[in-house]
C-alpha cells in the first residue's frame, strides 16, 4: 500500500475513498483503466482487465464506452476475464453474465471476441474441475490480471465467493448463498428461478491480480462494506481478505460509506467540529448505548465514553441534555401538513397555508405506502390536497402466477358476458404468452403492460383505504422503467421532463420522496435523482421557494431519532389502517415462505421499523407511541455526514 492512512482512515484496513456520487467515483476508476490501456497500447502490449457484473459496474462500463466513443479509447489491445457466471445458463440467456457483458460493454467497444473470457455456465459437471483449472491457466498465460473490478454482495461475497470461501480458494463451482439468490430473485422473476450454482474465480485467484478496485454504492451495502474494510479477515466475509492485498482501493459513495467509523462515530477518530447535527447524533448514540433517557445522562457518562470534548464545549451535560431533548421533542408532530392557527416556531411544518397541496412520489407501487401510509392517511384526514404519483408501474415485480390468476378471472367474465368479448383476442394472446414462456424469460411488452395493470389495481385499492381521491392517484409509467430491466435501467431527459411538468402543474407546498441512500441504479435511486433534477429545473419558480421537500424512509433500516426531522406518530388504529393499505399490494408478498419467515414480508418490516422508531423515542425519554413514521428534509439529507 502506498501512503499511510490518514487520521480519519485509521480504522480502515483497505484504502478507501468516498465520493459524493457513484458517477464521480467511476469517472476516476475509468480514467485510471484508460491510462493503463493507453500506456500498454503505446508499448505494444495488452492490458488485462478482470471484470464484474451486477448493478455496481454498470456506470463504470458506460463511462468506458463514452471514452471509447468520444476520446478514441481502443479496446483492441484488451483481454478480459470475468469473475463468474451462473451455472446452467446458456450465454444468450437474458440473465447470463455473458449476455450482461455483451449488452453493457462488449457490444459497444472494439474488443476482439477471442480476447473475452467469461466462465462457461454450460460446462458439464464432470468437466468443471478441468475447465476451472484451464481458466486459471489462461489468466496466467496473459501475464495475470492488471486491474480486477469487484462489487460486493450483501453476504460479503466477491465474485460468487460466498461466506465460507477460504482465502486460498481457486476458480471452482460454488453454491449460491440464500441471500444472494434472494437479491437476484427480481432479475429472474422469482427466487425459485435463480440458479443454485455458479462458477467463480476463487478468493485466491482474485488476490493474484496486480490491482484491485472494489466498488460499492447505496446504503444496503453499508454494513457489509464496514465489515470488509474494518472487520477481521474472516472467511464468513470473503471480501475482508482484500485487506491482504497490497494494492487494493475501495471506491464508495456516501451511502455505502455511512457505517465506517469515520462517519458513524467521527469523535472516536479525532477532534471534530461539534455541529448541531453531529452533537445530536453523539447524544442520541450515547443515550442509546447506555440505555438511558437523554435527560438522565451525566457528565461522567460523556467523559467515560469519549465525549469529554462535547461537554467542554457545551458547558455541562445538564444544558446539553435539555437542548437535545427539546430538539427531539420538536420533531414529533401529528400534523404533517402543519397545524392551522398554532404557533409553528418549533414545528417542522409551517401552519400557513392551512390547506396545502401535497405531492407524494412513489418509485414503484408500495414504496411510499411502506414509508408513509399513516402520514398520507393523516394528511387526507386534515383536508390537504394530496396527489400521489407512482413513477413506475412496477410491472417487473409481478410473478407470472398473479398474471395467470387475473387472466383466468377475465376469461370467466368474458365467457359469461359476451359484451366483453372484444377483449378476448388480447386475453388469448396473453394466455398464450404465459404458457409459452419459461418462468425466467423476459416478459413481452403486452405482458408487462398487463402486469402493470395488476399493480395499478392493487395501488388504487390501497389508496382507497387511505381515503385518497382516485382522480389524484397518478401513474406516470416513466419510460426509463418501461424500456429497462432491473440493474440495467437508464434514465433520460424524458423522465425528468414528465416529473418536472407534474410538479409545475401542481405547484405543491410539500413534496415527499424516497431513495436518497438507495443504490443509484435501483428504481428508488433513479427515481430520487430524477425528482431532484426536476426540482432543480424548477429552482427559480415562486412555488418552489416555499416548497418543503421531505424524504420518507422506505428501506430496510429504521432511522435513528438523530436523523429524523419530522416524526409522525401513529395510534394503534392508524397502524392498522396502514397495514390494511399495505396488504393490498398482494403481488409483492414474498414468493418464498422460508425467506418470508426469516426476514419478514416488506409490510412486517415496515411495521417493525415504525414500532422500533417509537420505542427508540420512548427509550430516549420522550412520549411512548405505538409507532412512528420518520422523515427528514431533503436539504439536510445531503449533509448527514457532518
Ligand atoms: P450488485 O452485486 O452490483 O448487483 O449489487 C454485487 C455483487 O453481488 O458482487
Amino acid at each position: 500500500m502506498g501512503s499511510l492512512p490518514s487520521e480519519a482512515e485509521q480504522y480502515e484496513r483497505i484504502r478507501t475513498t468516498v465520493f459524493q456520487s457513484a458517477e464521480s467515483a467511476v469517472r476516476l476508476v475509468a480514467a485510471s483503466i484508460a491510462r493503463l490501456m493507453w500506456k500498454r497500447a503505446a508499448e505494444g502490449r495488452t492490458a488485462v482487465l478482470g471484470l464484474a457484473t451486477g448493478s455496481t459496474p454498470v456506470k463504470l462500463y458506460r463511462e468506458l464506452i463514452r471514452l471509447h466513443r468520444d476520446e478514441g479509447l481502443s479496446f483492441s489491445n484488451v483481454v478480459t476475464f470475468n469473475l463468474d457466471e451462473y451455472y446452467g445458463l446458456p450465454p444468450h440467456h437474458p440473465e447470463s453474465y455473458r449476455h450482461f457483458m455483451e449488452v453493457q460493454l462488449f457490444d459497444h467497444v472494439d474488443i476482439s471476441p477471442e480476447n473475452i473470457h467469461v466462465p462457461d455456465g454450460l460446462i458439464s459437471r464432470s468437466e468443471v474441475f478441468g475447465y476451472c483449472q484451464e481458466y486459471e491457466r489462461k489468466i496466467l498465460a496473459t501475464g495475470g490480471i492488471d486491474v480486477q473490478i469487484l462489487g460486493i454482495g450483501r453476504t460479503g461475497h466477491i465474485g460468487f465467493n460466498e461466506p465460507g470461501s477460504g482465502v486460498d480458494s481457486r476458480t471452482r463451482m460454488v453454491a449460491l448463498d440464500r441471500l444472494t439468490r434472494r437479491d437476484a430473485a427480481r432479475d429472474f422473476r422469482g427466487e425459485e428461478n435463480v440458479p443454485a450454482y455458479a462458477i467463480t474465480m476463487g478468493v485466491g485467484t482474485i488476490l493474484e491480480a496486480k490491482e484491485l478496485a472494489l466498488l460499492a454504492w447505496g446504503e444496503s451495502k453499508a454494513a457489509i462494506v464496514r465489515e470488509a474494510i474494518e472487520g477481521p479477515q474472516i472467511d464468513t466475509v470473503p471480501a475482508s481478505f482484500l485487506q491482504r492485498h497490497p494494492n487494493c482501493q475501495c471506491y464508495l459513495d456516501e451511502a455505502a460509506a455511512r457505517e465506517l467509523t469515520r462517519f458513524r462515530f467521527p469523535w472516536k477518530v479525532g477532534p471534530v467540529d461539534w455541529t448541531p447535527s453531529l452533537t445530536r447524533k453523539a447524544v442520541v448514540s450515547l443515550a442509546s448505548d447506555l440505555h438511558k433517557p437523554v435527560l438522565r445522562l451525566r457528565d461522567e457518562d460523556y467523559a467515560e465514553n469519549g465525549l469529554a470534548t462535547l461537554i467542554l464545549e457545551t458547558g455541562s451535560a445538564y444544558s446539553l441534555n435539555i437542548r437535545i431533548f427539546n430538539e427531539l421533542q420538536h420533531t414529533i408532530t401529528g400534523w404533517p401538513g402543519g397545524k392551522p392557527n398554532a404557533d409553528d416556531s418549533n414545528r417542522p411544518v409551517p401552519a400557513v397555508p392551512g390547506q396545502k397541496r401535497v405531492l407524494v412520489f412513489g418509485p414503484e407501487p408500495l414504496d411510499a405506502e411502506l414509508g408513509m401510509a399513516g402520514t398520507l392517511h393523516r394528511l387526507r384526514g386534515h383536508q390537504h390536497e394530496v396527489t400521489f404519483a407512482y413513477l413506475t408501474s412496477g410491472n417487473l415485480g409481478v410473478p407470472d402466477n398473479e398474471a395467470r390468476m387475473a387472466i383466468s378471472l377475465l376469461h370467466e367474465l368474458s365467457a359469461d358476458r359476451p359484451m366483453v368479448s372484444q377483449g378476448k383476442d388480447r386475453l388469448e394472446l396473453l394466455s398464450d404468452e404465459l404458457e409459452k414462456k419459461a418462468a425466467f424469460d423476459e416478459d413481452s411488452r403486452v405482458l408487462r403492460q398487463f402486469k402493470g395493470l395488476i399493480r395499478k389495481a392493487e395501488a388504487r385499492a390501497s389508496c382507497q383505504v387511505l381515503g385518497l381521491d382516485p382522480s389524484k392517484v397518478l401513474f406516470l409509467d416513466l419510460p426509463f422503467y418501461e424500456k429497462g430491466r432491473y440493474r440495467q435501467f437508464n434514465a433520460a431527459d424524458e423522465d425528468v421532463t414528465a416529473v418536472r411538468e407534474l410538479c409545475r402543474r401542481i405547484q405543491p407546498h410539500q413534496i415527499y420522496l424516497t431513495g436518497s441512500g438507495a443504490e443509484p441504479g435501483s428504481v428508488s435511486g433513479i427515481s430520487f435523482r430524477l425528482v431532484v433534477s426536476a426540482l432543480e429545473e424548477c429552482a427559480g419558480e415562486s412555488w418552489m421557494k416555499a416548497c418543503q421537500v421531505w424524504l420518507y424512509a422506505s428501506g430496510e433500516r429504521p432511522w435513528s431519532p438523530h436523523e429524523i426531522e419530522m416524526a409522525v406518530p401513529l395510534s394503534p388504529a392508524e397502524l392498522a389502517v396502514k397495514l390494511d393499505c399495505l396488504y393490498h399490494h398482494r403481488s409483492q408478498r414474498s414468493q418464498t415462505p422460508f425467506l418470508a419467515t426469516q426476514s419478514g414480508e416488506s409490510w412486517q418490516q415496515a411495521e417493525n421499523n415504525n414500532r422500533s422508531t417509537a420505542q427508540h423515542y420512548d427509550r430516549l425519554g420522550l412520549a411512548e407511541y405505538e409507532a412512528i413514521e420518520s422523515f427528514r428534509c431533503h436539504k439536510d439529507a445531503e449533509s448527514r455526514f457532518s
